[in-house]
Formats: C-alpha cells, structure tokens, sequence
C-alpha cells in the first residue's frame, strides 16, 4: 500500500515516519520539502526521553501527488484545505481516482465544499495522535529543511484515528480497510464510525474556544493572569458546546472538558499540569498559541456564522473572533 500525505508538518510526518515500517510513504508539499531525515519520537516521562522513536533517513517529497499512490491523506492545517483539495480535484493519473482521508477539521461548509470537489472519494477523519516540531536541524540549522527534523507525538491508546463509515465504491472500501489495517498495525490503532464528518465539527466547536483564548493571550499562563479573557474563554466554551451539539455527537472528553472549565479550575489545572505535564502545556503554548492562528480566526468566523444561522447564543464567540482577528499573525 503507498499513502500520500499532503503537508508535511507535525500531524502528517508523525503518521507517515510511524506507519512507514507497515506501507510506502511519501509527501506531498508546497515547498520546503524536508531535505534530511525524520526523526519521530513517543513523549515519554521526561523532554529528554522517548518511550519509542521510529525514523527515515530520507524522505520522499514532491509537489504532485505520487502517481502510484492507493490512498491520500490530508494534514494540512483548515485555513489551508480549500487549496490543498482544489489541487488533488484537478489531479491525473491513477492517483486522481485515489479516496481522500481529511485528518483536518472541516466545519459543515468546509466539509459541504470538499464533498463537492471530490465526491465520495472524500472520508473525513478524526486524528489519534498529537504532535509537534521540535527544534530542527541536527546540524543546529533553524531553517525547514537544513537538516533533519524531531517530531515528538502522543499515541493515546484510548483515541484511535476515526476514519467516517460512508458508503463508498468496492475498490475505496478496500483500499480504506488496508489503510485502518496497515495503520493499526503500526501502532496508529484506526477505526471506522458513522459521522465523523459531524462528530468532529462538534468537538471541535465544544472545546476550540478554550484553545482559541490560549492563542488571544499567548501563553497557558498569559490566559490564567487574565481574568477577563478567562471568563470570555469560559461563555465562548459554554457557546461552543451548546453549537457543537447542534451538529453531531460531541466527543464524551471534549464535553467535559467543557463543562468543566470554569476560571478557578483552569487556573489550578494549569498549574498542575506545569508541574507534572510541563512537555504537554509547551505544546499548547506553541501549537494553539501562534501556530495555528490564522486557522484559529478562520474557524472562529465559521463558528459565529453557525451559531447565527442556527439560532445559538454567540455573544461570547463574537467578541473572541474579534478578539482573535485583532492580532496580527
Ligand atoms: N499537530 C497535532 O497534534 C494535531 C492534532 C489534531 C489535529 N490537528 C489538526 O491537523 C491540522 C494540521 O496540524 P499540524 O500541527 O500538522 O500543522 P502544521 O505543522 O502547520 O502542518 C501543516 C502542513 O501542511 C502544509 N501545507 C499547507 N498547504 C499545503 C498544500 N496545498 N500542499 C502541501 N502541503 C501543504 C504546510 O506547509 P507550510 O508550512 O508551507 O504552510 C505545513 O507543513 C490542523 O488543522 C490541526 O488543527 C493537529
């Protein structure tokens, strides 16, 4: 089996160098194709040690899709999907009739426009891992590129990647159990669930204002130091839940993840987990806190228009998006 992944960033190195072992890997990027190896390691105990580490000397990138590829995997961040599908639409050759597995987010108008580019070769998905881009380069180069590249990741065993259960043609549906089967078999335990498509808007709606806060403020700690943005962050996320219900089934953790988020329990689940889980509040810092902010804005505008069109309270939401929008990436 050979998987495609578009995007070369943290969530997709982390599945292509895992699975790599298990089925042919190669990468599809706009530009700054990784130039040394990738060397992926499993968060252990310490920043220091990895429980695992899997990794490539080299890797294999281009800017077309591999003409031989069975199967196509999208990590590329939501404000960039749009593009990223438009050119997999367009595509020739036996990859162009290749399913699609978006491990993005789609919001129901993202996932709307998808479906109408790409039929039922689209899968939506929800990812099982979580990573980041350590330091690159062992030469100690800053640039992508210069050298090889230290992803450190999560594989929680209790959140497998979720890949929608669609009806779809006989040669996809074989082709999307391999992939569950070479994914699995590789430790990126993969199953198959009736509307992902819904249930990942729905999750993504209950706790993404909370991220959203972390990235208004700059920092975990920046956000617990403000006690206005703390008590936005908390009315956005009462929003955010009462919306992702209206469309799907919210992950079980992400509703109480919600529920419970109230300002004094932030502060004291901040501060412990800087103590006990210091590795996992630098991810969110780097991850919610700047990496993703053109994503956090675009996402929060779609919420606000949900919730509108819905008939959801969105007060909160709004003044987040303003918030969000008034910071310059
Ligand atoms: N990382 C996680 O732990 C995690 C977990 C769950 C969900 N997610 C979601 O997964 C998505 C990706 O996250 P990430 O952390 O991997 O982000 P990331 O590190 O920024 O990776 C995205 C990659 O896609 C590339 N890209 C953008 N447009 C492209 C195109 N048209 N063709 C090929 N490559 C393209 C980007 O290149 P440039 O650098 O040139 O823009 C970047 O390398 C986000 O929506 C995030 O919310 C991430």
């Amino acid at each position: 089996m050979h998987v495609a992944i578009v995007g070369a960033g943290a969530l997709g190195l982390a599945y292509g160098v895992w699975g790599a072992g298990h089925c042919d890997v190669s990468f599809v990027v706009r530009r700054n194709a990784p130039r040394g190896g990738v060397r992926v390691e499993q968060v252990g105990r310490t920043k220091e040690r990895a429980r695992e580490v899997r990794q490539l000397a080299s890797v294999r990138a281009s800017t077309e899709v591999a003409p031989e590829a069975d199967v196509i995997v999208v990590t590329v961040r939501a404000d960039q999907l749009a593009s990223a599908l438009a050119s997999l639409a367009t595509g020739s050759g036996a990859a162009s009739d290749a399913p699609v597995v978006v491990l993005t987010p789609m919001m129901p108008a993202a996932y709307l426009k998808a479906r109408a580019l790409l039929g039922n070769r689209l899968r939506a998905a929800m990812p099982g891992v979580v990573a980041y881009l350590a330091e690159t380069g062992a030469d100690g180069g800053a640039e992508r590129g210069s050298g090889d590249l230290r992803v450190r990741a999560w594989f929680p065993a209790a959140a497998p990647t979720f890949i929608d259960e669609l009806r779809g043609t006989a040669d996809q549906q074989t082709t999307l159990a391999a992939l569950a089967e070479t994914w699995s078999a590789a430790g990126l335990a993969t199953r198959f669930a009736m509307g992902v498509h819904e249930i990942n808007p729905a999750t993504t709606a209950a706790f993404i204002p909370l991220t959203m806060a972390v990235d208004v403020a700059g920092s975990l700690d920046a956000l617990v130091a403000d006690a206005a943005l703390l008590d936005l962050a908390v009315r956005a996320a009462d929003e955010g839940l009462a919306l992702g219900a209206r469309l799907g089934q919210v992950a079980p953790w992400a509703a109480l993840m919600t529920r419970l988020a109230r300002p004094s329990l932030i502060k004291l689940g901040v501060a412990v987990a800087r103590r006990s889980a210091a590795e996992a509040c630098g991810y969110v810092d780097g991850h919610f806190g700047r990496k993703l902010h053109a994503q956090n804005v675009a996402m929060a505008t779609e919420l606000v228009e949900l919730a509108k069109e819905r008939g959801e309270a969105h007060a909160a939401l709004e003044e987040l998006r303003a918030r969000l929008a008034s910071i310059s990436s």
